[in-house]
């Protein structure tokens, strides 16, 4: 089978009922046609393929059955299988692919590759010690890639970009309707921040960047590089993301553009360009499989080596309070300091919050930060005091309280660790974690503990490993 009449996904029947369809069908139509009309969809079968991922031991298999895209694990003698329910990612870069285990939506370990053209490992799994089907699809993802519904995900709606269209839809008018072209620079571009802006980690409505792109920063995205560039810097905000990209329309003609502000050049010039975009905007490969920049957006005239001062944390755009800016800044350091194994970031965000906490002794996000930087410090105490008060303020989180059951068995508590494990299962009856860390509570029922899980989950390899290994 051709590739690029496989690959480069068909875009969905138009709907007839779109509620926009009647009035501007050119723009439903083409924004169908973009990859970002196209960024979530059914699964249709695809060419089969598999490969080994070597860190599990498994083999991975791609492939269709009854005229669906099934996905398998296999690993010595049992294996796990799911049909595939959405493909996320149009495949201009990766396509990756979600499976429903009872009413949750998980990322499959595999995924389509384009530039190699082969099944391979989807990002995130290259090293997982015990690939399954069991990574979880955020309702982060799906803001990002679907109309943010988890239920039934459908593509990216003209309201992610022209905000809430009842007011429009009962009385069209070009008053009651955004059009990004017509915001003011900062509101124009949010929109677009809103999903290409990922930052090392967002805190509520705030997201953290680094102060300036690291060479080796897995995420460096576009907004971020347009933002340095002396273009966007000394335009006075006239550069944004729709100067090249049309989401409805015709293509921009990128050299037009550059010319509308580089009418001449120097003499020093290389002569003549035909175009501006293969020295000024050079490709590089693909970081992190999805998410990392492809295109430099940094526009300089030579490529820069990368300097090698010290970066920082900051607020993207110094959004939010003073006091909300410091205690985003204080939750991302742990999270990035643990996600990097940095004490240093951990022990300057544990030092941000602590001054904080008078202000903020009801934030459960800053008690259970704080909790567990104490937990590491080996003060069980303090940190059982204050994920307590964390779990009382927040008390349908299940994670939060896998990590108060952590905290309690530490100090000996078994029962109490039980006790809120229990209650995470009964929150969120699909996490593999719960069930485990329950096992090490309660050695004796590890195998009633893991059939409880495996009726909710037939296929879980996890379960299924450990019941085999006595
Ligand atoms: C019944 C017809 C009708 C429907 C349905 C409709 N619109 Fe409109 N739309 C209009 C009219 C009329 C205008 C004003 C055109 C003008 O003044 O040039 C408009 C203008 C717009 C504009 C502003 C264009 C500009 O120049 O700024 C946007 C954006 C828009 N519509 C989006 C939508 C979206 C999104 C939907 C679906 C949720 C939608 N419309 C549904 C009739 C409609
Ligand atoms: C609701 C989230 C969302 C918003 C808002 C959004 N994008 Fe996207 N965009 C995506 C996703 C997801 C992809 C990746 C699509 C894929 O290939 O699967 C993407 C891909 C793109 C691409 C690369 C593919 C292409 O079409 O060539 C461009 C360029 C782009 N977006 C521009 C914009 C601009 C400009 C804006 C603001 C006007 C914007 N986006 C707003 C989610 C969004
Ligand atoms: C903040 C918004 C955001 C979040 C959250 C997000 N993505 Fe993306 N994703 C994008 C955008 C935008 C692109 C387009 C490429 C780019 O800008 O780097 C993309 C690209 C991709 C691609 C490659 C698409 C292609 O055809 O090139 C895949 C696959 C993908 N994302 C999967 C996921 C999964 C799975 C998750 C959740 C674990 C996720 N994304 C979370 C915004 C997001
Ligand atoms: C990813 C952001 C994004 C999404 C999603 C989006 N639009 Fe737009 N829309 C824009 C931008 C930006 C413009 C300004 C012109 C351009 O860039 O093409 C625009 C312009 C328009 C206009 C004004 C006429 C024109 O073409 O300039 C209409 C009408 C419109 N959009 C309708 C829709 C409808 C209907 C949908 C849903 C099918 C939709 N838009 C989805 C970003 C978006
Ligand atoms: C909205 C106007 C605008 C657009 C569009 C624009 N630039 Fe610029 N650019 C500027 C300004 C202003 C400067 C800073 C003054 C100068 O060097 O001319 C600049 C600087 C530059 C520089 C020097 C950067 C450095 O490191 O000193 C290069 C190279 C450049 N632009 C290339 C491009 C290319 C290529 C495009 C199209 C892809 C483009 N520009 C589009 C306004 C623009
Ligand atoms: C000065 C022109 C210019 C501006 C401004 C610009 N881009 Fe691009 N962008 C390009 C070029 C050139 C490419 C590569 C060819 C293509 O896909 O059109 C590209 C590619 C992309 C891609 C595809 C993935 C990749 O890295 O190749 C995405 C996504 C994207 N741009 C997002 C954005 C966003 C978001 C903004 C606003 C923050 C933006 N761009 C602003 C010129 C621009
Ligand atoms: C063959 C590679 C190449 C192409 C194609 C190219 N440039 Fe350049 N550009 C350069 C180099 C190299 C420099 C640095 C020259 C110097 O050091 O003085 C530069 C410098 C610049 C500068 C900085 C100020 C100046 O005038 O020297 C601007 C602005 C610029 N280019 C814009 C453009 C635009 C606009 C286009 C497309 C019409 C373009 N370039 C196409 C290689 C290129």
């Amino acid at each position: 089978m051709i590739w690029s009449a496989c690959f480069i996904f068909a875009a969905l029947p138009l709907l007839a009922a779109h509620p926009c369809q009647s009035c501007h069908p050119a723009q439903v139509k083409a924004f169908g046609l973009t990859p970002m009309g196209n960024a979530i969809a059914p699964a249709s079968v695809l060419p089969a393929g598999s490969f080994v991922h070597a860190a599990s031991g498994s083999i991975v298999q791609s492939f269709a059955r009854d005229g669906r895209l099934w996905h398998r694990i296999e690993r010595g003698k049992i294996s796990a299988e799911y049909p595939i329910a959405y493909r996320i990612g149009s495949g201009s870069h990766a396509a990756g692919f979600l499976v429903r285990v009872g009413n949750t939506l998980f990322q499959s370990p595999a995924a389509l590759y384009r530039d190699k053209q082969v099944w391979a490992v989807a990002p995130g799994y290259e090293r997982h010690p015990r690939l399954d089907f069991d990574r979880r699809v955020t309702a982060q993802c799906l803001d990002c890639h679907s109309n943010g519904n988890a239920a039934d995900p459908q593509p990216i709606s003209c309201d992610q970009c022209h905000g809430n269209s009842a007011a429009h839809l009962a009385r069209p008018s070009r008053a009651n309707i955004s059009n990004p072209v017509r915001l003011t620079t900062a509101a124009r571009e949010v929109v677009c921040e809103r999903c290409h802006l990922t930052g090392e980690t967002r805190i509520g409505a705030l997201t953290i960047v680094y102060d300036r792109p690291r060479q080796d920063l897995r995420v460096v995205s576009h907004v971020e590089q347009l933002s340095l560039s002396e273009c966007s810097r000394q335009s006075s905000g006239k550069l944004w993301c729709g100067s090249c990209h049309s989401v409805h329309g015709e293509p921009v003609n990128i050299t037009s553009t550059c010319r509308s502000c580089h009418a001449t050049l120097s003499s020093a010039h290389p002569a003549a360009p035909a175009e501006c975009t293969s020295c000024h905007m050079p490709r590089r490969p693909a970081s992190d499989g999805g998410h990392s920049a492809f295109t430099d957006h940094r526009i300089q005239s030579r490529p820069q080596a990368a300097s090698n001062t010290t970066v920082q944390l900051r607020v993207w755009r110094d959004a939010g309070t003073p006091l909300e800016r410091e205690r985003a800044l204080g939750l991302a350091s742990i999270e990035i300091g643990e996600r990097d194994n940095s004490p240093e970031m951990i022990q300057s965000g544990y030092r941000r919050l602590a001054g904080l906490i008078n202000r903020l002794e009801r934030d459960p996000e800053v008690l259970t930060a704080l909790g567990m930087v104490l937990f590491l410090k080996d003060q069980k105490v303090d940190a059982r005091k204050l994920l307590r008060s964390a779990v009382a303020l927040r008390p349908n989180d299940a994670p939060l309280r896998e990590k108060l059951a952590v905290v309690e068995r530490s100090l000996g508590d078994t029962g109490s660790a039980i006790a809120q494990l229990e209650k995470a299962i009964s929150l969120e009856p699909l996490s593999p974690r719960a069930y485990f860390l329950l096992t090490e509570c309660q050695p004796a029922q590890r195998r009633t503990i893991l059939e409880r899980l495996l009726q909710l989950a037939p296929q879980n390899l996890l379960a299924r490993e450990a019941l085999l290994s006595p």
